[in-house]
Parts: C-alpha cells; structure tokens; sequence
C-alpha cells in the first residue's frame, strides 16, 4: 500500500500503461487484458493487473494534470516494482500538418509547470522520455505497419486560455501538440533512474477546432492501446 494505491505488496507489475481516465483503464483491463485484477481504487483511480500475451501488466489512470500523474507515477516507481510507465493518452495539436487519429511518440515534454523544480530543484523547463520504451514503440509500430510521429510536446497547466495564438513556450520548442501530464512523468522517471514513455492521439486541432466525437473516442484509441500493449510485450 502507499497512500494513494491501495494495491498490495507484488500486485503491481513491472510495466505499466497509464491513461489518465479511469474507465478507460477498466476498459483496457476488461477488452484486452487477460484475467485482470482490480488491485487499487482508492478515490476510484483504478488500477487493474492481468496478462498480455502472458505478459504481466497493470494498466492504471494517472488523472488529469502534473500533480496528479507526479503521485501515481511517483509512488508506483518507488513503492512497487514499476520499472516502466508508458502514458497512453490524447492531445490537441498546434499544428494543421498533424490530422486527427496521429500516433505521437514523445521525444520531450516541455512545460511552464513548477513541477520539477518544486519536487527535485530542476531548473530545465523539458525532460525527454527516459528507458527504451521509445525506441520498443517505435520499432512496434514499423512491424504492425501503423505511422508513429515524434517530436516534443508541451503539458500544459492549462486547459482553458484566454491567450489566442500559441503560448511561448510551445513556439520556443516548436511542440506540436498540448496534453498535460508527460512533463512530469518523465521528471518523476529521471530523478528515481527509471523508463517511461508517452504515446498520444490526436484528439483534437486546436487551430480548426476539428475533434473526434465523443463516439469516436473508443475506437479512435484503439491502435494507440494495442501498439502500447505489442510494446510491452517485447520489455
Ligand atoms: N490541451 C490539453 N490537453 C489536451 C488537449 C488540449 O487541447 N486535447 C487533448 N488533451
């Protein structure tokens, strides 16, 4: 037990995937895992252990937002055993070359967020993915033929901005896309020495406004959920 995962001692695996939607983690647990475990739900952030391919696994919810990824990440890495965290979640793109449904693999999360500086005195404003979960993904997806993108993206704090136009930041490092958590997933793997990785689809444009319905969500997900499962397979 830690304080905010109510999972015993050995329940959690080594490899993690972690959508920031609980239900989404039940959903993954109950259409793709194999004899799935509810190991955790404390404050209904459902944690869930099974196999893949006889791979164990757990697929967890971070909840929404760098102080929320940076607890669960944080107490899964150094009460359990996790060696490897791989966020699968969704993000607006900055840019009209990116469409909905793209894969991103995340190369670097940069962030105005005080996460890391209040939690391990880094003064970097972006952390690259840490491990070989990258690079597994990217060679996962070339073998199931699915086009994966990579490039730096920015967790914002921020889901509703007055400011029209893109924040500095994102035009300093050319991020091409807005999610909220990858920021301090990786901080949280390069302080403790451990993997982690962020896998997203593009949900919505922010300069279009294009989106994916509400009813296209589930299927929509469905290429980023199996690549990060075939990735895991291979850790
Ligand atoms: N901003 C932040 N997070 C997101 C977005 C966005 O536009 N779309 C999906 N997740």
């Amino acid at each position: 037990m830690s304080l905010h995962i109510s999972a015993k001692p050995g329940e959690i695996a080594k490899n993690i995937l972690m959508p920031g939607d609980p239900l989404r983690a039940k959903y993954i647990a109950d259409n793709f895992l194999t004899k799935p475990k509810l190991v955790s739900s404390t404050r209904n952030i459902f944690f869930y252990t099974g196999t893949y391919k006889d791979k164990e696994i757990t697929v967890g919810a971070s909840g929404m937002g760098c102080p929320s990824i940076g607890i669960y990440s944080y107490e899964l890495y150094t009460e359990y055993e996790a060696d490897c965290i791989i966020r699968i979640g969704t993000c607006g793109a900055y840019t009209k070359k990116l469409n909905l449904f793209d894969l991103i693999n995340v190369d670097i999360a940069c962030s105005e967020s005080t996460y890391a500086a209040c939690a391990f005195g880094y003064k970097t404003d972006r952390f690259k993915h840490r491990g070989n979960a990258f690079d597994v993904i990217n060679t996962t997806a070339k073998e199931l033929n699915l086009d994966v993108k990579s490039g730096t993206i920015h967790s914002g704090d921020v889901f509703y901005r007055t400011e029209k136009g893109k924040p500095a930041i994102v035009k300093k490092y050319k991020a091409l896309a807005a999610e909220m958590e990858a920021f301090a997933l990786f901080a949280n793997a390069r302080y403790l020495k451990k993997s982690a990785a962020t896998l997203l689809t593009v949900s919505d444009i922010i300069p279009t406004h294009e989106k994916i319905s509400a009813d296209e969500r589930e299927k929509a997900l469905k290429p980023m959920i199996e690549l990060a499962l075939e990735a895991v397979v291979k850790m």
